[in-house]
């Protein structure tokens, strides 16, 4: 018994030197421009997967800027974007009264209104990316694919509220 004890006790003490002696300039490594034979063509250091970007550059603002295909999948995408980022001050359907309004933030114009309704998906895309007047920029939260898939939402929600009721239509 007293023998497994100091047996446990040395492997615990070794682990415990092992680990100390663990510092990152001495564990085994690949340097940038040494070779290694395990990967493509011997060199350590490895292509950039495609569509890197680092994290000081600027996103192409041509891309950032192209329309993808409105689909129900990006407008679905969309919904689920609007409603955790813009609902809490836009409300849920667009009007404005969103639930940090009601505790006091400025109101922001309702997206039914006339000169909304008008203004192209761009504008919607843009805002999102600098802000504008009081509301502060979201393009460090929404990616350049949601803001588009947020600005269709936005266009959804406006066709839901600009239809006449047609109460013969219904059954
Ligand atoms: C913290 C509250 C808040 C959030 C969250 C918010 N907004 Fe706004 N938004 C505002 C306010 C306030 C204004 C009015 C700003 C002004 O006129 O000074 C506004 C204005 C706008 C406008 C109208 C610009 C115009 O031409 O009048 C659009 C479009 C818009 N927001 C889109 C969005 C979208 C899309 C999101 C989600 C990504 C979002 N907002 C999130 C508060 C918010």
């Amino acid at each position: 018994m007293k023998r497994a004890a100091i047996t446990i006790g040395m492997v615990f003490a070794t682990l415990a030197l092992a680990g100390c002696k663990q510092d990152m300039d001495e564990q085994p490594k690949l340097l940038p421009l040494s070779g290694a034979a395990a990967f493509d063509k011997g060199q350590a250091a490895r292509p950039l997967p495609e569509g890197t970007v680092a994290r000081n550059e600027a996103v192409d603002p041509a891309e950032a800027m192209a329309a993808p295909t409105v689909d129900a999948a990006l407008v679905q995408r969309g919904r689920e974007r609007y409603e955790i980022f813009c609902s809490p001050c836009h409300g849920f359907s667009g009007y404005g009264d969103g639930m940090i309004v009601k505790r006091g933030f400025p109101a922001p114009p309702s997206f039914h209104s006339e000169r909304l309704r008008q203004t192209p998906a761009s504008h919607v895309v843009d805002v999102i990316a600098n802000g504008y007047g009081v509301m502060y920029s979201y393009g460090d939260r929404v990616a350049p694919r949601d803001r588009w898939a947020i600005a269709a939402y936005v266009r959804a929600l406006q066709l839901s509220q600009a239809g006449e009721p047609q109460p013969e239509a219904m059954p």
